[in-house]
């Protein structure tokens, strides 16, 4: 049904917005990881809601309790049950929305598959399941950590303003120093001030989350259909309100030559390097031992407060003006969900990879 993902490290997420609370299980994580609430705790603070001015005011502490598959600090080889509990919803705000779509949310396409009333707050389409997902990633990345992987995402562009980042040098502490996860500082005072103008107008903004994966050793990715790009592909496009990847030159790719797109290779201290890195760190579906570079374009949120015209559940044209708690862009929030879903790809084909290997 689609709510699980991940073949050898798998997690199935459940829960809804308003309902009582949230969880995952993460299936096929090696025994031994070392894992503490905290090591959870700290991704979920960086996606919570009411962190600051520039997004949602939803007051969620987002605490996390591990159920099962841990003991003494490390994780069991069992399965590893995660669960947040839901405290700040309030389903009156969502009263208009009962009988009402919201233009470009979930609620025609919901209503129409499964047949059920639309649900307060999104149900299921609504990031609050992305808390799931930065819950089970920060167990992908306590694996990742002993393969030296490093994942780092941040705000690349709100709009039309667009930074300019040094993706060898950026670190996650670069990214936090702003509220906007935008770690050059040059610019991050201006989307900040783009996103809360756009906030008053009652209107909302999207952009693009740019990544780094550092340390991923040659051959990772499974050729033809798991190609580990195809997997990341998949991953992303599953955040709500993503709209676009691209990985390496992206689109850009189609407008150079051969000659400018080949990365060239060379041997210098034992290892095979390439002198460019327009691939991306990814050919044939397979690391090639580069930085993997990739981008996640984010649609404006639907959810705004101008008066829009819509349709009823009878099909009556009418209007609606939203009145729920909402981001006026997802970004900032978004930075840890993009890293989570990362995580969760080349964890599970980094373990798809001991199985690949002749012992
Ligand atoms: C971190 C995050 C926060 C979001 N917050 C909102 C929000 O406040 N209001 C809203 O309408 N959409 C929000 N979204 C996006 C919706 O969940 C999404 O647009 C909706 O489910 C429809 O799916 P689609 O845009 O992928 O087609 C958010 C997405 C993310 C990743």
């Amino acid at each position: 049904m689609g709510n699980s993902f991940g073949k050898l490290f798998q997690i199935t997420t459940w829960g809804e917005s308003h309902g009582t609370a949230l969880g995952v299980v993460i299936d096929g994580c090696p025994s031994n990881i070392p894992l503490t609430t905290t090591h959870i705790q700290q991704e979920l603070d960086r996606r919570k809601p009411g962190q600051n001015n520039l997004v949602t005011p939803r007051e969620e502490s987002d605490q996390i309790s591990i159920l099962s598959g841990v003991y003494q600090d490390k994780t069991l080889g069992t399965p590893i049950s995660l669960f947040i509990a839901n405290k700040d919803a309030n389903p009156s705000e969502y009263k208009e929305i009962q009988n009402k779509y919201r233009p470009s949310h979930a609620d025609y396409t919901y209503h129409k598959k499964f047949n059920t009333p639309i649900l307060s707050g999104g149900g299921r389409a609504s990031a609050r399941e992305t808390a799931t997902r930065v819950a089970a990633g920060a167990v992908a990345k306590q694996l990742l950590r002993s393969f030296n992987i490093d994942v780092v995402a941040w705000v690349d562009s709100v709009r039309h303003i667009q930074a300019s980042v040094n993706t060898d040098h950026v670190s996650r502490e670069h990214v936090d120093a702003t509220t906007v996860r935008c770690p050059d500082s040059a610019v991050s005072q201006q989307m900040i001030d783009y996103i809360s103008t756009i906030k008053k107008q009652k209107d909302s903004v999207g952009g693009v989350i740019k990544a780094v994966i550092r340390g991923v050793p040659v051959g990772i990715g499974n050729p033809v259909f798991d190609k580990l790009d195809a997997d990341l592909a998949k991953a992303l496009m599953s955040i709500p309100a993503a709209k676009a990847i691209a990985i390496g030159e992206g689109y850009q790719s189609t407008q150079m030559l051969g000659s400018e797109h080949n990365d060239i290779l060379y041997y210098k201290d034992d290892k095979v390097r390439t002198k460019t890195n327009h691939a991306g760190g990814i050919v044939g579906g397979i690391s090639n031992g580069e930085s993997i570079i990739i981008s996640v374009g984010f649609k404006p949120p639907s959810s705004i407060g101008k008066t829009q015209p819509t349709i009823d559940l009878d099909n009556n044209e009418t209007s609606l003006t939203f009145q729920g708690r909402h981001d006026p862009c997802v970004l900032p929030r978004a930075v840890p969900v993009v890293e989570a879903m990362i995580q969760l790809v080349l964890t599970d084909h980094i373990l798809r990879q001991q199985c690949n290997t002749t012992f």
